[in-house]
């Protein structure tokens, strides 16, 4: 091993940044972003918008402010912000400078959570879960755990098969047919076997470096995607659990609450696991681990925030690095 270490990496994907709910009924919401500000809210005909939620004028937090047609009114000078993220209005001034104005992200909602692309240029789509269409899935979103690690080093688990027998303690075969695509996603299918879970199929697919769902098969049929966000205390997670839109309202309901079950009992070892840990790239030598690390290195490219977030220490102590300006 060389002794290198990871330091904080923004990639150029979709990261979750709020909960469909949590901006419905009007509400306003206010993400922590890579240690940044964000504010969420929906304009008048309900589509979501994602800005940069610190106030150019004097730094108030947007998040504090009220929605006012389709922009966002801030709480301390009344200075407005439309979805594109301009200047719309300042009520002491005629003139508006073109430096009035904050940063607005590519928008899109999927699976009760709302996403926003770290870049300008949207090449991919949110991620969706393997083999089935949005529509014939029942699913429930929610706001998970806090890793003390980044999102890549999280998702580096699904190509640590090691760490599945020895922290999970399923048993099965390394799979042999792992399909990379073009854009990102990576497939791959395993029968697994476990003393908790008995015995159950799963396709896998990694979406990016922050996004995995996992389509289950065997005593019960459910669906998951997990994926975790950057902030100023760590890797914020969202967890949806889906199920085919099939049986009364009671077995949904059961098959929905069975997917939260397993995904909580794994994610509770693999949050030990990295607790405490100064992680260290090197330690990654399969040929998995290897190519996953390569593609989320490349993917840095052309983001809309490029700092890690403040505050956060990192192994070798550096200052942080200057982000778009939001
Ligand atoms: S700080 Fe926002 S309008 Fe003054
Ligand atoms: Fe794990």
């Amino acid at each position: 091993m060389d002794g290198s270490v990871s330091t904080w990496l923004a990639h150029r994907t979709w990261y979750a940044v709020a909960l469909s709910s949590d901006v419905d009924g009007g509400r306003v919401h206010g993400a922590d972003f890579f240690g940044h500000r964000l504010v969420v809210y929906r304009d008048t005909g309900g589509t979501a918008v994602v800005l940069g939620g610190q106030c150019p004028h004097m730094g108030a937090d947007l998040s504090l402010g009220s929605i006012v047609g389709d922009d966002i009114q801030c709480m301390f000078h009344h200075f407005c912000f439309g979805p594109d993220g301009s200047c719309t209005n300042i009520p002491s001034n005629d003139r508006i400078p073109s430096s009035a104005r904050v940063a607005s992200f590519p928008v899109r909602e999927r699976w009760g959570v709302i996403w926003a692309f770290n870049g300008d240029e949207v090449d991919t789509e949110p991620p969706g879960i393997r083999d089935y269409d949005d529509d014939s899935l029942a699913y429930r979103a929610r706001r998970t755990d806090l890793f003390p690690v980044e999102p890549w080093v999280i998702l580096g688990n699904s190509f640590d098969f090691q760490h599945l027998r020895y922290v999970h303690a399923l048993e099965f075969e390394d799979p042999d047919d792992m399909v990379w695509f073009d854009d990102g996603r990576v497939e791959y299918d395993v029968d697994f076997s476990s003393p908790a879970f008995g015995r159950f199929h799963q396709r896998i697919r990694v979406c990016g470096t922050n996004t995995v769902s996992y389509v289950t098969t065997g005593a019960v049929d459910s669906m998951g995607l997990f994926t975790t966000t950057p902030t100023s205390a760590g890797a914020q997670s969202y967890y949806i659990s889906a199920t085919p839109r099939t049986g009364s309202a009671d077995e949904i309901e059961e098959r929905l609450a069975f997917q939260e079950k397993l995904a909580d009992d794994l994610l509770v070892d693999d949050i030990r696991a990295f607790t405490g840990m100064r992680f260290d790239e090197s330690g990654c030598d399969t040929r998995a681990q290897v190519r996953f690390r390569g593609a989320a290195r490349s993917s840095t490219e052309n983001c809309r925030v490029t700092a890690r977030p403040r505050g956060m220490p990192t192994a070798i102590g550096d200052a942080p690095t200057i982000g778009a300006a939001l």
